[in-house]
């Protein structure tokens, strides 16, 4: 059995003072979450508070972004080293925004995963469809192509100790959810694109969906078998509704 992941993904939202608040509320209802492991990817200057915060805490946390470099002459950049001393658990690479808003492709994201692992941090690949990719019906080679890029870089192995999100670009901060039989499917694919590999990292892989899951949808898109969590953005700012999402994975 795979252990169920509910990661946060603030984005860049939030203040000091509104993530103590937010934290604090997670603080208090976390013993109600039975079985999922429950992450949340803050802003890089935020997590040096998240681990003030957290420490101690079932709740783990990690960064949205990382360099492919170790150090030196990078303005603006921040290492894996450095997330890593900042207690950092996990770091999502490839999210959609940084494809099309920073232009990462599949090479730079398939790179960053590397430096991300062989730093001992997990690194969650964000994978996904935009809608005239659905529209045009090729949804499962769009998903093939990300993937593939990693697989063919590091090896199948490398993501046995990672996760993979699953995020079709249309449902992200749309309000606009895959249906649980969309969503299953591609995971599903996803997860048979792996076995043809190695059948037993397949297994293992956590594959979270990501957009616009909520707190009254998390339910039956995490009862799909292939659904192993949820990568979540505006219902993660809020409180009650993230651990509503953390609670319906167990
Ligand atoms: P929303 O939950 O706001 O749609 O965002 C999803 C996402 O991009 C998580 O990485």
């Amino acid at each position: 059995m795979r252990q169920k992941l509910v990661a946060g993904n603030w984005k860049m939202n939030g203040s000091r003072a509104s993530i103590k608040a937010l934290l604090d509320g997670l603080k208090q209802g976390i013993a109600a979450v039975e079985s999922a492991e429950v992450a949340v990817c803050a802003p890089y200057v935020y997590l040096g508070d998240v681990e003030q915060q957290l420490q101690g805490t079932p709740i783990v946390w990690g960064a949205q972004n990382l360099s492919t470099e170790a150090s030196g002459a990078f303005t603006g950049e921040i290492a894996a080293s450095m997330l890593q001393e900042f207690g950092c658990k996990y770091v999502i690479v490839g999210h959609s925004e940084r494809r099309a808003l920073y232009g990462e492709d599949d090479a730079l994201v398939a790179k960053k995963y590397a430096v991300a692992r062989a730093a001992g941090l997990k690194p969650i690949l964000c994978v996904g469809e935009m809608l005239e990719d659905r529209e045009a019906g090729t949804t499962e080679a769009v998903v093939a192509r990300q993937l593939d890029a990693l697989i063919d870089a590091e090896g199948v192995a490398a993501l046995a100790d990672g996760v993979i999100a699953y995020e079709p670009v249309w449902a992200i901060g749309t309000g606009k959810t895959a249906s649980p039989e969309q969503a299953q499917e591609v995971h599903q694919f996803i997860r048979q694109r792996i076995a043809e590999r190695d059948a037993s990292v397949a297994e293992k892989v956590q594959i979270l969906y990501g957009g616009s899951m909520n707190a009254g949808n998390a339910a039956e898109l995490l009862a799909q078998s292939d659904i192993d969590g949820g990568l979540i953005g505006g219902a993660s700012l809020k409180p009650d509704d993230f651990l509503t999402i953390c609670r319906a994975a167990g």
